[in-house]
């Protein structure tokens, strides 16, 4: 079957800084292995902000971002291997790989040696795009594989989970990319055990969906650290144990000691992405420890570690993308967690319209909400 170009809709960046515009684009073309997606909500994740300040330089504007689509499909490329999928079918999207590295064929698709260039550069990996606005300029899509940011898109079959439960889909977008990712940290790639210590640095979307996963893994000294109480209070209810609010306990390093018997943690997960959380990271950690580097900081930062220490203390620092998942597998399985009560998503979720797009991102902004979905 042939592909008859489609207009839709999407929020599309001019330039950075210049916000979110919907305007109509056209999909000129959908490739063999890919399938055309009508988009029903969209989560948003801060690294779509990012995108939105220019914080990716490869990426050209006008560039259309959004990382956590969740639709329908309506159309399959005649070269779709996963013969399950059908059109009509309800799918969750989420980050790309190319399928054939080392990462990839032993089941890390996160670390996919063209990671960067099929997710964070904004296009296919032979630099083509599938849109172009209404006077014909390309316009930057499949960010992360996706560019859920519109009413329909193409994207590769690697960026489709299938998703039983069609009545909940105005939940699952995030499940894609910040969900994924928190519970992923601490499901697939620390796999802390019951009687560890862990320390998630920052309780959004992502932190918050580590919090519940400590819990699920029945980790029985959690503390969780945000600048905001209402974040800080709804994380004691998904299974922080201990808490710390750096505004009005500077000394986060002395106050983690105290917790742990003046150990430090054995895992601590960095989940801000902020440059004054990153200096003194490995201090917080325990002989043996473990930093998980989560949150992206600005491009180029340098982490100072004193390598005397670091040898000495036998400590690790790496970074985790996606959580270590391969979203086929962990989709499904974190679909379940949440049926069966131990992922309560739903609770920090908040559906709005798109016509109320900034409303969302200024809730976003002031913390009023933790995962912002808009529906389209
Ligand atoms: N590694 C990956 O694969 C991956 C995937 C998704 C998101 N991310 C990144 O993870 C980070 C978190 O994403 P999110 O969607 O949860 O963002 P978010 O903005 O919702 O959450 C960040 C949290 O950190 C808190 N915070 C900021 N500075 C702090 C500080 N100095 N001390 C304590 N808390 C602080 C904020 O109050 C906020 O609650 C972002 O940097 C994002 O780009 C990485
Ligand atoms: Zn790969
Ligand atoms: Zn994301």
């Amino acid at each position: 079957m042939g592909f008859t170009p489609v207009t839709t809709e999407a929020l599309v960046v001019l330039e950075p800084h210049t916000g979110f515009q919907r305007l109509p684009i056209i999909l000129n073309e959908m490739r063999d292995n890919e399938v055309l997606v009508e988009v029903l909500y969209s989560g948003i994740c801060h690294t779509d902000i990012v995108g939105e300040d220019g914080g990716f330089p490869p990426v050209h504007y006008p560039a259309i971002f959004g990382h956590e689509g969740a639709g329908i499909i309506r159309q399959l490329g005649s070269a779709v291997k996963d013969k399950s999928l059908a059109v009509g079918n309800s799918v969750i999207l989420s980050f790309n790989s190319c399928g054939s590295c080392k990462s990839c064929e032993t089941g890390f698709p996160g670390s996919c040696f063209s990671h960067t260039p099929l997710n964070q550069h904004s296009g296919r990996i032979d630099q083509t795009h599938l849109a172009t606005l209404e006077d014909g300029v390309t316009v930057s899509s499949q960010f992360f594989g996706q560019s859920s940011f519109a009413r329909m898109t193409d994207v590769s079959e690697r960026c489709v989970v299938k998703c039983p439960y069609p009545e909940s889909l105005s939940i699952y977008p995030g499940l894609g990319c910040g969900f994924q990712t928190g519970a992923g940290t601490i499901l697939n790639a620390l796999k802390p055990k019951p009687e560890d210590t862990v320390a998630v640095f920052g309780l959004g979307s992502v932190g918050m969906a580590a919090v519940m996963a400590t819990k699920y893994a029945g980790i029985q000294k959690v503390i969780g650290i945000d600048l905001m109480d209402s974040k800080i209070e709804l994380a004691k209810q998904f299974g922080a144990t201990h808490t710390i609010n750096p505004r009005t306990t500077p000394d986060v390093v002395k106050e983690i000691h105290s917790l742990t018997n003046g150990s430090g943690v054995d895992y601590l997960i960095e989940c801000t992405g902020s440059t004054k959380v990153y200096d003194n990271l490995v201090d917080f950690l325990s002989c043996r420890g473990i930093v998980a580097l989560v949150g992206v900081p600005p491009v180029g930062h340098d982490l100072k570690l004193d390598t005397t220490r670091m040898l000495l203390e036998n400590k690790v620092v790496r970074g985790v993308v996606q959580g270590d998942s391969v979203a086929q597998k962990f989709i499904p399985e974190m679909i379940e967690m949440h049926r069966a009560g131990h992922f309560p998503i739903d609770r920090i979720c908040t559906i709005y319209p798109v016509e109320h797009l900034e409303q969302a991102l200024e809730d976003i902004h002031t913390g009023k909400v933790i995962k912002a979905i808009f529906a389209w």
